[in-house]
């Protein structure tokens, strides 16, 4: 090379600068990519997502960059660029897995330039050349080819700009908000009693029932229910209602609470039928901090900390064990050796859970409840022992237990339904297989472990986990399935969390009560898979992630680490009036009812006549409105405006004459109930 190449650290955070003094050759990987947004992982120079080297339809290269889907790297090239050539394609890391299908496109200012169709793994790499002349903003994206992202592993192989002279290259990634401070909107709760949370409960015949009434205000505080059917007690001292009901029926029951500062009281239906989880199920999972690090101990002080912080008087009530519990097929960690099954063929749990029951009594004596994960796989996704040819004995067993929730997630299964043999060693931990093109074969494991669950005398909450594979939304209440994931796994960064958020129209007219669609767990407070980090969500982008979730209906799992909560985190999380609309009765999912330019509108029916109404700002720069489109939202006449953030009344608005002053942040939401005036 005869050519200068120097790097300098320019004024915008982590862009950096490449000055060509000749005509010349330049790498993309001499640019900085890491300012690239994706929707998993950190970008990569010269490696795979994975880490690993950048390997396309087995052929590898020793340039480019490494990205996931949905992707999006910016470079200013200021006109000085003649070409840009790379090899496309999926990374060999991911297997074959033909879940893996993307889509990479060129832009040069804002003009489609160049597309490589659907690529999918194992494809060989896909030349690309583009001129480039006079072309001043050059885009590379990765698209996730309208299928979710799940192993989209995606590399730009030797990619490379010629160039003619001295010039200076700038990458960076989307335009993104100027950062702002936490600012926390979510007033104090009272110190007079406050009872939150759903107004109605499901349970079946027969089955051990236990809700916690959850009430802010000032402790000791004194529980008593007016109408509680036979069969059930409250401990007034707790506010925990228990026992079990013989028959189905409906009963309305006045809950109530008193301090030494006042009483509150509130209506709530318990329904006994064969519907559980009427409202959407709130908790905790441990998989977005703790992954393959989790343990009893580490669950139990989450119990501990989801009653310390307060949370539980919001209606946060069941803790998730995810993958890890069970013993691993080949991993260096002694302990996560030791045998999967007795002699009878019953799951033994790893060595850092020596005693399930007793945990479970533990959690639930906290007046909670209690979740595991599995498969239906021979492994779990983790490589983790999974249920095959166990599910009825899993079944029995985690009811035994005294588990409330199984999240049963796909992983090895696709081998299965592909014909392979489960004592095949090499069957990889996650495959789609044909789960993703033959319903039935989508559909069989899960109608398997749906039943055998449902036969148990124990309300356990069915959570799918295949990401939406053969439209699970159409088939999953069939299965007794009460929640079921739509999308790949999230990350905790705008690209993820918006992408995945504000995909899910087409799966929303299928919720309803006892049916939810789950775009993942939350990804606020410390996150970070065994290595926790702040979530690197912008403040705005916290409040859209929870305002867009409870709009959409979703099981809230909060995903970080609870020991390490801040104030901010916790006011997310405990504002009432918000987790209200996810818990309304109704059960209906909002739909984007606008979009226009950057702001997408979304509309919630809700049980009581009003509409939840998220006025969204996908922008990095804040929107003004003077907002008066109110018949696309349905809403008509004379209407009360309330702040659910703010909780605060604002002038009513007539949708007929009238407008609605809205400034949105970057990134940002307001989220408004409107209520008709009588
Ligand atoms: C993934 C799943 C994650 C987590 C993980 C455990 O397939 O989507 O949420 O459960 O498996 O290995």
């Amino acid at each position: 090379m005869n050519s200068r190449i120097a790097l300098a650290a320019g004024l915008a955070l982590a862009a950096l600068t490449t000055e060509i003094a000749t005509a010349e050759t330049v790498w993309l990987d001499q640019l900085d990519v890491r300012t690239a947004s994706q929707g998993w992982g950190e970008p990569q120079k010269n490696k795979s997502v994975g880490g690993n080297a950048l390997s396309i339809g087995g052929k590898t290269f020793e340039h480019g960059f490494g990205t996931h889907a949905e992707s999006i790297l910016h470079i200013n090239l200021g006109g000085g660029a003649q070409s840009f050539a790379a090899s496309v394609g999926v990374d060999d890391e991911v297997g074959g897995n033909r879940a893996a299908s993307v889509e990479f496109i060129v832009v040069g200012d804002g003009r489609e330039l160049w597309k490589s169709g659907v690529l999918h793994a194992g494809d060989a790499a896909k030349d690309c050349a583009v001129n480039l002349s006079g072309v001043k903003l050059l885009t590379l994206k990765v698209g996730d080819a309208d299928d979710g992202n799940s192993y989209d592993h995606a590399d730009w192989g030797d990619a490379k700009f010629e160039t003619d002279g001295a010039k200076t290259f700038v990458a960076s990634g989307e335009e993104m908000p100027e950062p702002v401070a936490p600012y926390i909107l979510t007033p104090p709760a009272p110190a007079t009693p406050r009872i939150n949370g759903a107004d109605v409960f499901g349970v079946r015949p027969g089955s051990p029932f236990l809700f916690t009434i959850p009430a802010t205000g000032e402790r000791p505080m004194k529980f008593s229910a007016k109408n509680l059917p036979d069969g059930l007690k409250l401990d007034a001292k707790t506010g925990r209602i228990t026992g079990a009901l013989k028959k189905q029926g409906e009963f309305v029951v006045t809950l109530r609470a008193k301090n030494i500062l006042g009483k509150a009281e509130k209506s709530f239906r318990i329904v006994c039928g064969d519907q559980i989880a009427l409202t959407p199920p709130m908790g905790w999972n441990s998989w977005n901090c703790f992954a393959h690090a989790v343990s009893a101990d580490r669950v139990k002080r989450a119990a501990d900390a989801l009653v310390k912080s307060g949370l539980v008087n919001h209606g946060w009530t069941y803790i998730n064990i995810d993958d890890f519990w069970e013993n691993h097929r080949d991993s260096n960690d002694p302990t996560l050796h030791g045998d999967f099954r007795d002699a009878k063929g019953f799951v033994v749990p790893n060595s850092r859970f020596p005693d399930m029951k007793g945990l479970a009594d533990y959690v639930h004596g906290l007046g909670l409840k209690i979740g595991l994960y599995s498969s239906p796989g021979p492994w779990t996704c983790g490589g983790c022992t999974g249920s095959f040819q166990h599910e009825a004995q899993d079944a029995q067993t985690y009811a035994q237990w005294g588990f409330d929730y199984l999240k049963y997630d796909w992983c090895s299964y696709g081998s299965i339904a592909d014909g392979k043999q489960a004592t095949d060693s090499s069957i990889p931990s996650w495959s789609e297989g044909k789960g993703k093109s033959d319903i039935e074969v989508a559909i069989y494991p899960y109608r398997l472990m749906g039943k055998f669950l449902h036969e148990q005398k124990r309300d356990i909450v069915f959570s799918l986990c295949q990401y939406g594979m053969s439209d699970v939304w159409n088939w999953g209440g069939s299965v007794n399935g009460q929640s079921w994931r739509t999308t790949g796994d999230i990350t905790d960064t705008w690209r993820s969390m918006s992408d995945i958020g504000f995909k899910q129209d087409k799966a929303a007219p299928l919720a309803k009560p006892g049916n939810w669609n789950d775009p993942d767990m939350l990804i606020v407070g410390e996150v970070g898979w065994g290595k926790t980090h702040p979530t690197r969500l912008t403040t705005d982008e916290q409040y859209t992630h929870i305002s867009l979730w409870c709009l959409l209906s979703a099981p809230l799992l909060i995903g970080c680490d609870m020991e390490k909560f801040d104030d901010f985190t916790l006011s997310l999380l405990s504002n009432d009036e918000v987790l209200a609309i996810d818990q309304d009765a109704l059960g209906k999912e909002a739909m984007c009812a606008i979009n226009h330019d950057t702001v997408r509108i979304y509309k919630k029916d809700l049980a009581d006549g009003g509409h939840a109404i998220g006025f969204f700002n996908l922008g990095a720069q804040p929107v003004d409105l003077s907002f008066n489109e109110f018949a696309p939202l349905g809403l008509a006449g004379r209407q009360h405006v309330r702040d659910l953030w703010r909780q605060k009344n604002l002038a009513d608005v007539d949708t007929l004459a009238g407008s609605l002053p809205l400034t949105i942040p970057a990134h940002g939401v307001l989220l408004y109930k409107f209520k008709a005036a009588k």
